[in-house]
């Protein structure tokens, strides 16, 4: 099956799941408008790529894993569009979250998208319990205080921002969480995976900056210039857009090369090859292939 269809239909079964009555009604509504429809998947989509990588992506954590990693992104989303943060009134195309039914409930389904992002992982029957525990620490410590999302995001509310810090915490993390997932989920080691995630996620985030400057709101569906409009650090301000294609090239580059030997790795390289040609902005594709 297409991996994008498999996606939607792990995420279908696991969001059924966890708003399944008694849940709130409305609880159960703002979950979904929060996952459904999706965006790229791009993080599940490196979980199974890197469970294939290694071994072999039908295995169960390694579905359980690309949920929780999706659910933990949604939420991240979630909250970054509220008023306090980006202020966003719109995201894939339809109003926020907090903007369609309200602030307490975006809060909420934020919060159960995390919860829940944790119990996908421990719930999982008939298998090794200290892989699941690993996951469940990989996870922490990629959303946490430290080096994850929540730090990422508390930059924004510091006086001077280290732009390092910030995009390695805020967008690398949960991409390395992706694919320490992927190799624990199948029993491999996840060092070398961890180092890869943060290049893929520094390239993702370059990309995100080229449209943030370049790309059209109603294409992207999500708003333009957010960063000009918050003084948040974005590549395209401090290289240009040429410097900036050229540093998202070498990163990608880099992680091809950072590929440790494993089982199915010239698929893996495949995968990234076609995706980094995808999350690269249309308006430089050309000055860039
Ligand atoms: C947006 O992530 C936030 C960033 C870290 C750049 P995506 O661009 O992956 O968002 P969706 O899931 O496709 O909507
Ligand atoms: C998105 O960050 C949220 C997180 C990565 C936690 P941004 O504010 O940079 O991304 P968009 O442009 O709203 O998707
Ligand atoms: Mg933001
Ligand atoms: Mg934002």
């Amino acid at each position: 099956m297409d991996v994008i269809k498999h996606i939607e239909q792990i995420l279908g079964r696991a969001m059924s799941e966890i708003t399944v009555s008694p849940c709130p009604t409305k609880l159960a509504s703002a979950l979904n408008y929060a996952v459904f429809p999706g965006g790229a998947r791009v993080r599940p989509k490196l979980v199974m790529a890197v469970a294939q990588a290694c071994a072999d992506a039908s295995a169960p954590l390694a579905h359980q894993a690309a949920v929780a990693i999706e659910f933990l992104h949604c939420a991240s989303l979630v909250q970054d569009d509220l008023a306090c943060f980006d202020d966003s009134a719109m995201r894939r195309g339809k109003p926020t979250l907090h903007r369609a039914y309200d602030e307490r409930l975006a809060i909420l389904a934020s919060d159960a998208l995390i919860v829940g992002a944790f119990e996908r992982i421990s719930s999982v029957k008939n298998v090794d319990a200290a892989t699941q525990l690993a996951l469940i620490n990989v996870l922490s410590h990629q959303v946490g205080a430290i080096h994850g999302i929540t730090a990422g995001q508390a930059w924004e509310c510091e006086d001077l921002i280290d732009t390092d810090a910030y995009h390695r915490a805020k967008t690398g993390a949960l991409f390395a969480a992706a694919t320490q997932a992927g190799a624990l989920s199948v029993g491999s080691d996840d060092k070398p995976w961890a180092v890869i995630g943060h290049l893929v996620g520094s390239a993702y985030q370059i990309a995100d900056d080229i449209h943030d400057v370049l790309g059209d709101s109603s294409e992207m569906g999500k708003p333009v210039n957010v960063d000009a409009t918050h003084d948040r650090p974005n590549y395209v301000h401090d290289l240009g857009v040429d410097h900036s294609v050229e540093k998202l090239k070498r990163l990608i580059q880099q992680v091809i090369d950072s590929v440790p030997d494993c089982k199915n790795a010239d698929f893996f390289i495949e995968t990234i090859r076609h995706e980094a040609h995808r999350f690269l902005p249309k308006e430089v594709a050309l000055s860039a292939a």
